[in-house]
């Protein structure tokens, strides 16, 4: 078999076989197909696209491309989530330990995040002492013992979608339904759960805008699950404004610490439970999403849902107390607010704005190498449809002193569009994929 014919092949619309797939995905994992050839397969595919067909093929090669997390030791179906992404999305803090009270055993890798914020790795360790680098055999314990752990990936996990990736999002390739879908997916499958709880973003801080795409990459998605034998479902979800109130890695893990104990803002609060519904009935503790829901209250209401996430973050070398005080959680104590200059309603936030303003406090990582300042960050005060008064605050800017916050201020500002109507309201959940 030759490179260059499967290319060509491709690049003239044919469907690819599995044996073509297979050939290109295990040479390149393997260094013996140079990235040139691939990129342009790469172009091929984002132009002519991948049928179910080829798409289950790849994400199944991807998957089986390095190691696979064995989370049979552990009792009970294990239910994993995964978000596309967005700007102020800490759903992981809050609904992990929601649903591991509710009897649902949580094994979860996480990545370190790229871009507006850290990832959910990045932000437990504003815990002080919590430790992402435990072994398999300690997460494994803890998630027998405790019902969460989360952990730092270390296993090699999909490490031709790794590659892949990196190349696609050098070469203007990563927009394309089937390739997206797959990337995402192998890495889950390989994650090992038996369930899956895909939170597909839609809006203009989605890598999806458009609600038509979002489904058509939810429906992907959920059609992999299913090829490749798991429970599977896509909750779409609006990231036309930022997700809560709060943004950033510290700020964001108070945020999700008061959503545990009631006091989440209503969007953030309703994502969570409305996952968590889902999560706690693939996991077959309930028959319908009403009562899963109930659980979900229930669990916090009873407290129970708080008292899981501080035995995780304690039984991970992170100080629990911080859980009960989350004042104790690090945010700057440099603040400096955002002002309204006129008077009317918040038609839109647009979403990549505020995560551009948080990267230039230092809250997120432009390269891999990169630190982040997980005390910096940004609370936004008006929401859209909020009515503000000239002079008002919009949002509050959390910053240390080695980075000016004079840009991301400027930025910020410019995220708000103010008019004089109030905007038709957006529901928050847009659709559910069974
Ligand atoms: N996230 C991924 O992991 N892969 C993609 O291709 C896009 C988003």
């Amino acid at each position: 078999m030759r490179m260059v014919d499967i290319i060509t092949s491709k690049r003239n619309g044919n469907e690819l076989t599995d044996e073509e797939i297979s050939f290109f995905v295990r040479g390149y994992t393997k260094g013996e197909i140079p990235d040139y050839q691939v990129s342009a397969l790469m172009m091929a595919i984002y132009f002519r696209g991948m049928n179910e067909r080829e798409t289950l093929t790849l994400t199944t090669e991807m998957e089986n491309s390095g190691d696979r997390l064995d989370l049979s030791a552990i009792k009970g179906i294990k239910v994993d989530k995964h978000s596309t992404g967005g700007v102020g999305d800490k759903t992981s803090l809050a609904l992990t330990p929601i649903v591991a009270a509710c009897g649902i055993p949580i094994a979860k890798m996480s990545g370190r995040g790229l871009g507006h914020t850290g990832g959910t790795i990045d932000k437990l360790e504003s815990f002080d002492g919590f430790n992402v680098s435990i072994s398999t055999e300690e997460f494994i314990n803890n998630v027998n013992n405790i019902g969460i752990s989360i952990m730092g990936q270390t296993a090699d996990l999909a490490p031709a979608d790794k590659k892949l990736y990196a190349l696609r999002d050098v070469t203007g390739t990563v927009e394309n339904m089937s390739l997206i879908a797959s990337s995402i997916m192998s890495k889950k499958l390989a994650a090992g759960a038996d369930a899956i709880v895909l939170d597909v973003k839609t809006g203009s801080g989605a890598f999806m805008k458009t609600l038509e795409d979002s489904k058509a990459l939810a429906e992907e998605m959920v059609r992999i699950g299913k090829g490749a034998g798991r429970k599977c479902i896509a909750i779409i979800s609006d990231m036309d404004q930022p997700l809560g109130s709060a943004v950033g890695n510290a700020i964001e893990v108070r945020e999700a610490i008061d959503t545990l104990t009631g006091k989440g803002p209503e969007d953030f609060t309703e994502l969570v439970m409305t996952l968590a519904s889902y999560m706690i009935m693939l996991g077959g503790k309930a028959s319908n999403a009403d009562e899963a829901r109930k659980m979900a209250e229930d669990a916090v209401k009873s407290g129970d849902a708080l008292n899981k996430l501080a035995a995780f973050v304690g039984a991970q070398g992170g100080d629990s107390d911080q859980v009960y005080h989350p004042e104790k959680l690090k945010v700057s104590e440099k603040s400096i607010a955002v002002k309204a200059e006129k008077s009317g309603y918040v038609e839109r936030i647009i979403c990549d704005e505020v995560g551009v303003a948080c990267m230039m406090l230092g809250g997120g990582r432009a390269s891999k190498e990169d630190e982040i300042d997980l005390s910096v960050g940004i609370k936004l005060m008006k929401k859209r449809g909020d009515h503000v008064e000239a002079g008002e605050d919009l949002a509050i800017v959390y910053y240390n002193a080695d980075k000016d916050p004079d840009e991301a201020l400027k930025k910020l500002s410019g995220a708000y569009v103010i008019s004089g109507n109030a905007p038709a309201k957006q529901d928050l959940i847009k659709m559910i994929i069974e």
